[in-house]
């Protein structure tokens, strides 16, 4: 277990799209490890691959209720509106107004191999979306309608 760097606005790898997981072998579970590590580390609430330089559908999401580690994924059903603040950890000081679904339902694999679905609301569907948006390239402040003070 180890904490990885996390690249900041800027990085090109940021806007990159990652590739699908097609084997879960040991890299990617150490990877899985160090990314719970270096979020507790940040005490953010998300973090996906791209974040610490990989460029795999990974990430993982703890609202406070424990981890959920998402491998490959996606956003099956979403209904509602939610309108809040989001931050990044790769945008460092920078919170704004960014517009989500209430509600979101994801498939994603688990480090088993398994596929299972899990429906989030509120913050959960907004960490949801935000992970899943890191993945295809997205960062919050593309969706950023009103920037806010907020200290830390
Ligand atoms: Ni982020």
């Amino acid at each position: 277990m180890a904490i990885r760097t996390i690249r900041k606005f800027g990085d090109d790898i940021l806007r990159k799209k990652c590739r699908t997981v097609d084997k879960i072998d040991d890299r990617i579970i150490t990877l899985l490890d160090d990314m719970k590590d270096t979020l507790y580390d940040s005490d953010g609430v998300g973090l996906a691959a791209p974040q610490v330089g990989i460029l795999k559908r990974i990430a993982v999401v703890d609202i406070g209720d424990g981890p959920i580690e998402l491998i490959n994924p996606e956003i099956i059903a979403s209904c509602g509106t939610q309108n809040g603040n989001e931050g990044c950890l790769s945008v460092p000081g920078k919170y704004g107004k960014v517009e989500r679904p209430m509600t979101v339902t994801v498939r994603a694999m688990n480090r088993d191999g398994e596929i299972f679905e899990i429906t989030g609301e509120e913050l959960l569907a907004r960490a949801f979306c935000h992970e899943i948006d890191h993945l295809d390239g997205k960062l919050f402040v593309d969706k950023v309608t009103e920037y806010v003070e907020v200290d830390d």
